[in-house]
């Protein structure tokens, strides 16, 4: 793609200076963002997109239109890193830890997993019952609206916070999995990767009976509230006998160094960082958005409530995903 840092206009120089908003004043966008765009939004991807906003576009339509205006005329521009979190999937119907109302969750850390074989029988038991609701999931309007973006040319990486597979399975190609993927097993002992789905098979044919009747409602992390587990017959690796883990980053755990260096690379290459549905509370996330800020690159932040990077110099719509990632794609013609 063209380096837009050498072909934009001195105008895109600083795409944040040109709408008067205060850093991070939230911007109720969910109705606004089915309100129709002012012309000059309606920029086509490619060099033609390097246009800036006429200044009607700014004011005009209100400050919400014109927020909404300059997060699609920042993307427009290309070389678009996008950070995903929980609040992308919640229309998918897979609950997130921070909405307003959520229920306090306790999700097993990574200490607790690895402290024996007695937190792990736990963890697989409930979240054995959990799975298959996780497993049904599908993409949403959201994931569909990145995955065009990325399509069309101007998002360049998407580095996802959740576990649930669900931008793969929209169409996103090039994706970070900073957590790791539910689908998948990891051997603690010989480190092979396997499928989930054939341990849920092996699960299922050692356990027959285990929580038919049970009424189970799932948490974030595939969880269920289910206490009787001490029966439940846990599978070992196949190849070394060793013990199994979701291949998922728990509370506590790190990300390996090779896939931090590389998100941090993204952000040094990326021209702006989109946040969606994040909280950011998580510092794995919460370091792009910094480095990002440092950089002086701009960063569009779309959550619904607040979120750690509140106080930086972002600009933050107050906003649902699905409708504002919808709208910003169909302005760009990439839905
Ligand atoms: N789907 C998943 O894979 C999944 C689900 C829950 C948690 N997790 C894990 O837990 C951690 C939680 O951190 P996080 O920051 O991703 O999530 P979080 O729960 O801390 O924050 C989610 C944010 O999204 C907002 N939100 C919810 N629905 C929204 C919507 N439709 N539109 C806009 N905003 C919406 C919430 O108000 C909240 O502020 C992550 O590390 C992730 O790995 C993953
Ligand atoms: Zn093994």
């Amino acid at each position: 793609m063209t380096d837009v840092r050498s072909g934009a206009p001195p105008a895109l120089a600083d795409p944040m200076a040109r709408v008067p908003l205060s850093p991070a004043k939230p911007v109720p966008v969910d109705q606004m963002a089915c309100a129709p765009l002012s012309p000059a939004a309606r920029v086509p991807v490619g060099p033609a997109a390097r246009a800036p906003l006429s200044p009607s576009a700014r004011t005009d339509a209100g400050p919400e239109a014109a927020a909404l205006a300059l997060v699609t005329d920042i993307v427009a521009a290309g070389r678009v890193l996008v950070l995903t979190g929980a609040g992308l999937s919640t229309d998918s119907g897979i609950p997130d830890y921070r909405s307003p109302g959520a229920p306090p969750r306790s999700p097993m850390t990574e200490q607790e997993f690895r402290s024996g074989p007695v937190a792990r029988q736990r963890y697989w038991a409930r979240s054995h019952l959990g799975w298959q609701r996780m497993g049904e999931a599908t993409p949403n309007g959201g994931h569909r609206a990145l995955a065009a973006l990325e399509q069309a040319g101007v998002v360049d990486l998407l580095i996802t916070q959740n576990v649930d597979g669900l931008h793969g399975k929209a169409g996103s190609r090039t994706v970070v999995d900073l957590h790791g993927r539910i689908d998948e097993v990891v051997c603690l002992d010989c480190g092979q990767i396997s499928s989930r789905a054939a341990l849920h098979e092996r699960m299922s044919r050692l356990n027959p009976d285990f929580g038919a009747d049970a009424d189970v409602v799932v948490a974030p992390d595939g969880d269920v509230e289910f206490s009787d587990t001490a029966a439940f017959r846990v599978p070992a690796c196949r190849r070394c006998a060793g013990a199994l883990k979701p291949n998922v980053v728990f509370f506590g755990g790190s990300v390996a160094r090779p896939v931090v260096d590389r998100c941090f690379a993204a952000v040094d290459d990326a021209e702006a960082l989109l946040v969606a549905g994040s909280s950011l509370t998580v510092m794995s996330g919460f370091r792009f958005v910094r480095h990002a800020v440092k950089r002086s690159i701009p960063v569009l932040v779309i959550n619904r409530g607040p979120t750690r990077a509140d106080d930086l110099p972002i600009v933050k719509l107050d906003a649902g995903c699905t409708p504002t990632l919808t709208a910003v794609a169909t302005a760009l013609q990439a839905l």
